[in-house]
């Protein structure tokens, strides 16, 4: 992943608090941010990509359940010395790089999981008055160039506010929040409306917003004022609303292919294609699939099948 040298941008903000009830039971104890991918936790790619972008300071909004991430990025050294002591310098080299010493982390605890807006609006204090980077781990973007460093390029070139944005399909609307934009073709293009999560009929265009933003720091005042939104929670699009009526924002179609890693088929999608890509498993793991029979894992039995057959073993015994 190439990086950004001149960024300006020095803050990424990683809501981290909401409790992943797609993925219950996984996420009872353990956050979804904390689900592997290959070998790297969501959340690592996550920070990976931000410290690409140029951020230097990491504000982790956390809720309940949430201390393994605090864990995940602190300095282990009784592990370390174990490593050391069966001379896996490698894993020690590994385990160093989780987090580079010029980065620092924040964490703020989100009193109850009040919607994404919230979580954003706990950042304040150690955001300030600068930009800064929102990045929702579970939306997990394979790219050349880190998603977060094309996007402070747009930034940079305009000024002003920036949404990660890509085609959905319009069944898929109800899942997003919804842009229109004034030049559709266009990679770089102003915001017109956004609405959060429309039905499809209602929906001013397919264009979704994912888990990718460059925000200016006079969201603050705006998610400080507006009330609950859709599904009751404190919306960030409706933030983002009230800012587009003081100034511009921009969507920006990035480069990259984005894996919904909250949802269970996304994040399966991006297990099988980061091994396939993966430096020392690609190789075996890509003879695996292709020695795999996949008609022979045809589906689960439908229930009344299953049903019919637990009979017939409780009989037999
Ligand atoms: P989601 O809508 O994906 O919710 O939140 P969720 O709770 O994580 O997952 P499901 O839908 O129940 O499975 C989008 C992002 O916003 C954060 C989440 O952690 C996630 O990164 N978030 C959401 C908060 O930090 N606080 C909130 O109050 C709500």
């Amino acid at each position: 992943m190439r990086t950004s040298s001149k960024s300006v941008i020095r803050t990424a903000v990683f809501p981290v608090a909401g409790r992943g009830t797609r993925f219950l039971p996984a996420t009872k104890a353990s956050p979804k941010e904390m689900l592997p991918v290959v070998d790297k936790p969501l959340i690592q790619y996550a920070v990976e990509e931000a410290l690409a972008a140029g951020a230097r300071r990491l504000v982790f909004i956390t809720g309940a359940s949430k201390r393994a991430i605090e864990d995940h990025f602190d300095s282990d050294s009784e592990l370390e010395a174990m490593l050391d002591r069966q001379g896996k310098s490698d894993l020690v080299k590994q385990l160093r790089s989780v987090l580079p010493s010029y980065a620092s982390c924040i964490y703020i605890r989100q009193s109850a999981p009040l919607g994404l807006g919230h979580a954003v609006l706990c950042a304040q204090p150690a955001v300030g008055a600068e930009p800064f980077f929102v990045h929702l781990a579970d939306d997990l973007i394979r790219s050349e160039v880190a998603c977060l460093a094309q996007m402070a390029e747009v930034y940079e070139a305009k000024g002003a506010s920036v949404l990660g944005v890509e085609v959905v399909p319009r069944r898929d609307t109800e899942k997003y929040g919804i842009v229109a934009v004034e030049a559709d073709k266009s990679a770089t293009s102003r915001v017109r409306s956004i609405v959060e999560k429309p039905k499809p009929a209602d929906a001013p265009s397919n264009l979704a917003v994912v888990g990718r933003y460059v925000l200016a720091p006079a969201i603050f005042e705006h998610l400080e004022r507006i009330g609950s939104g859709a599904g009751g929670e404190i919306q960030l699009t409706d933030g983002i609303a009230a800012l587009m009526r003081e100034e511009a924002v921009y969507a920006y179609r990035f480069t990259g292919k984005r894996y919904d890693c909250g949802s269970k088929l996304g994040y399966l999608q991006a297990t099988v294609e980061y091994a396939l890509g993966h430096p020392d498993l690609g190789r075996d793991f890509r003879k695996y699939l292709n020695a795999l029979d996949v008609s022979a894992h045809a589906a689960h039995k439908p229930r009344a099948a299953r049903r019919t057959g637990a009979a017939v073993k409780r009989k037999a015994h």
